[in-house]
């Protein structure tokens, strides 16, 4: 199941530092400023790490060395050191900027995308945020396709970001007329043009092997002995399982969350049974109908796949919030639950990271909202002394 010498093919531990454009330590300061006047407004010697230095390539180079933060509450329950990773600290606010940011550094690595060139994809959420954010700090058109039942403030905000958008009816994958086929022959008919094809271009599972999964490594001084996310084009579950793994010579145990109205739950406790479709989830931007080429290569590193029901999901934003003080999206909280069930499974003692992949700012409306929260049957479950926080109608 588990063949180190292929994992380790797939990282390039050597390109890391090229890729990242981290900014190299400043060998001298400014004659103006006297050293030991600095130090004297530093009295407690506080200290920058690497990642906190300047961010030479603009926005680029801040992407990722997001913190990684101690679930306190939810470490004392359950006995186990929890531990999240703060991506809605990304410039983009989420997870998806790593992955906008390697789809198009790899295009261009390859020659594929000029200066001035058009970046085209079908999405309605995060990574068309990611890709807007890169595309304008490098110069490059982002065209978006999105189905035409997402709500106006997302076509507005990509709009705002500088993305031209296209609303196109909503069909199934099967219809040449779905939106990521339309984003594809998009990009066909122009010149300097990609479309970037985030569920099966691997470089958006490369990000998380080549930045993720060593700052995870790192934060922990590899102390982890279990990882778990959500997949939706599975880039983070698959790039972190597959760094993980081969770092620690197969020892931390990855595990795979799923919300119900996805097959990869089933697909991988059956041991790669292929089942219809069923049901949905009120998380966004995860679960997945098939296995992504994100995943192939990495889906028999899993320990495990977590089934999270919505319930689930739900009172862990409203846990996190009151306990933690962290306001997080419904994804998240669903990997936050995940990590919750996995420190029962595993038992006391062990150091369990997982994704906080992205804020609540995007979906209070609906979060907050009573109306919402009845008309998907989930007051029941918010616990009882939280529901101080359903402020909205
Ligand atoms: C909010 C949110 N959480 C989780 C994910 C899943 O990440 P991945 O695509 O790497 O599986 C996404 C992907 O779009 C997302 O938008």
């Amino acid at each position: 199941m588990f063949a180190r010498t292929a994992i380790r093919a797939a990282i390039r531990p050597a390109s890391l530092t090229q890729r990242l454009g981290y900014a190299t330590a400043a060998t001298s300061s400014p004659a103006h400023f006297s050293a030991s006047a600095v130090d004297s407004m530093n009295p407690h010697g506080l200290e920058i790490s690497r990642a906190q230095r300047i961010a030479e390539d603009g926005l680029v180079s801040a992407i990722g060395n997001t913190p990684l933060i101690r679930l306190k509450t939810l470490s004392e329950q359950t006995g186990c050191n929890i531990l999240g990773k703060a991506e809605f600290q990304n410039p983009g606010g989420s997870v998806k900027d790593r992955a906008a940011k390697f789809l198009v550094q790899d295009a261009e690595d390859k020659g594929l995308l000029k200066p001035n060139g058009t970046v085209v994809e079908g999405t309605a959420g995060n990574t068309g945020i990611g890709l807007a954010h890169v595309c304008r700090s490098k110069g490059h058109k982002l065209v978006i396709y999105m189905p035409n039942t997402q709500s106006q403030g997302k076509v507005d905000l990509l709009r705002l970001l500088g993305a031209e958008v296209y609303p196109v009816p909503a069909v199934a994958f099967e219809n040449p007329e779905n939106y990521n086929h339309q984003a594809k022959r998009h990009a066909e008919r122009l010149d300097n043009a990609i479309w970037t094809n985030q569920f099966d271009n691997i470089a958006n599972r490369q990000a998380h092997i080549e930045t993720t999964g060593p700052e995870i490594w790192a934060q922990t001084e590899g102390k982890i002995d279990a990882f778990t996310c959500a997949s939706g084009t599975a880039g983070t579950i698959a790039g972190c399982t597959r760094y993980l793994k081969t770092v620690s010579e197969g020892r931390v145990k990855c595990y795979v969350a799923d919300p119900p109205g996805s097959i990869i739950y089933t697909y991988v406790s059956s041991g790669g049974q292929m089942t219809e479709r069923k049901g949905s989830s009120i998380t966004e931007g995860i679960g997945q109908g098939r296995i992504t080429d994100n995943l192939k290569p990495d889906i028999d590193l899993l320990d495990g796949a977590l089934h999270i029901s919505d319930e689930k999901s739900i009172e862990m934003v409203y846990r996190c919030l009151d306990e933690e003080g962290l306001y997080l999206g419904a994804s998240s909280c669903l990997n936050v639950a995940a990590a919750r069930d996995l420190a029962e499974k595993l038992g006391p003692g062990n150091t369990i990271v997982t994704i906080l992949c992205d804020g609540a700012y995007r979906y209070a409306d609906r979060l907050f909202s009573r109306k919402w929260l009845e008309s998907k049957n989930l007051v029941g479950a918010v616990p009882e002394h939280l529901h101080k926080y359903i402020v909205l109608e």
